[in-house]
């Protein structure tokens, strides 16, 4: 079944939110993605031009802004390990101010949902101008970053109405490891792990986690009910959606909540717990399964109302949520879905206006 998201995707239905209707459709969105992209063996069909461009580049850039940055960071860590090619992810609108050293055949990788981020845009424009080659990442395919950049890479979430991004990160992870897939195999890396089929696995943990909305309700109400702040703790991949559940949070909730590596937390930000304030951990890392639940005694040591959100194999008693099992490089793309939630659900209890937060703008066409 590959049926089109399409404009008829700009209502609601029987959903009172359109983040939570968007939430609900990632499992759709991930095996959308993967038929989109796989050849009929099984192997990951991408425009040769882009398999050329990536195998041609000695280093990529990532350039992006918000949750697409948080993408980004995920990305980095997918090509890395699986194409074995060096990446940068910079902040768009940083990037001009504290340009890198280039290296002498970098590939400049634009993440947008909107495909309309000015930020990004002023980089593109800079970076095609010096001779670059550019690839945009974006839901939006006719859009600017998309006619300006010399590639796109369609993410085929269709349409994201919330101004909290929910359905485009996880599309974007996505293409991400395809992209990354793709490049290892023009280079002749040999995978130990079938893309395809750990996307599938990815696409049913994801409907069992859209499944527990009543527990992550509660989390929410037991955690986020009334504090005016929040702690997100992880350790290696878990550090990157540590910094996207806080971003979620905050957006919607208006909560202060900031995203931290575990092992960071001690180095002056531990003075802001209190009794009672929530730090939620993710542990979904098998070689660092000891240190951040070390790091969570080290909060509930002084006062932290502490949840843990883990994953089967690494689950312990007490742990507040258990993940179903997915790939080890994948494990972004499902331990986001209980945090988005979670920050939907805090937002209802506070009485914030959901869909379209204060002061936020779905897309940011200024710089
Ligand atoms: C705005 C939105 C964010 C989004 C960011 C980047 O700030 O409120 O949700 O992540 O722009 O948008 P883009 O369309 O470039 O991914």
């Amino acid at each position: 079944f590959t049926a089109e998201l399409d404009a008829s995707d700009i209502e609601k239905g029987t959903y009172p939110h359109f983040m939570l209707k968007e939430i609900d459709e990632q499992p759709f969105v991930i095996r959308n993605i993967v038929q989109k992209y796989r050849n009929d063996d099984g192997s990951v069909r991408l425009d040769d031009s882009i398999r050329q461009a990536m195998s041609a580049a000695d280093r990529v850039y990532i350039i992006a802004a918000g949750t697409s940055y948080h993408a980004g960071l995920v990305g980095k860590q997918l090509i890395e390990k699986i194409a074995q090619k060096p990446v940068e992810v910079h902040i768009a609108s940083e990037f001009l101010y504290n340009m890198p050293l280039l290296s002498e055949n970098p590939l400049f990788i634009f993440i947008s949902q909107s495909g309309e981020t000015a930020d990004l845009r002023g980089v593109l424009v800079e970076v095609k101008e010096q001779g670059y080659p550019t690839l945009t990442i974006t839901n939006v395919p006719g859009s600017t970053l998309s006619r300006e950049a010399d590639f796109t890479l369609h993410t085929y979430a269709g349409p994201e109405i919330a101004v909290a991004s929910t359905k485009a990160y996880t599309a974007q992870m996505a293409v991400l490891t395809l992209l990354a897939v793709n490049t290892a195999s023009a280079r002749g890396i040999e995978l130990d792990f079938d893309p395809i089929q750990e996307l599938g696995i990815v696409a049913s943990a994801m409907e069992t986690l859209c499944d527990q909305k009543e527990e992550l309700e509660q989390i929410a109400r037991d955690y986020l009910a009334t504090t005016p702040n929040c702690f997100f703790i992880g350790r290696a991949a878990d550090y990157f959606v540590c910094l996207e559940g806080s971003l979620k949070l905050k957006e919607i909730s208006y909560i202060q909540a900031e995203g931290f590596a575990g092992g960071e937390l001690k180095h002056g930000t531990i003075a802001l717990i209190e009794d009672g304030t929530p730090v939620i951990a993710i542990a979904t890392q098998s070689h660092v399964n000891l240190s951040i639940r070390g790091n969570v005694k080290e909060v509930a040591a002084r006062g932290a109302n502490t949840c843990i959100i883990s994953m089967e194999g690494l689950e312990q008693e007490g742990d507040s949520l258990v993940l179903p099992k997915v790939h080890e490089y994948l494990t972004s793309l499902t331990t986001v879905i209980p945090l988005q939630l979670i920050s939907y659900y805090a937002a209802l209890h506070r009485d914030c206006d959901v869909d379209k937060p204060r002061n936020l703008a779905k897309s940011v066409t200024v710089e």
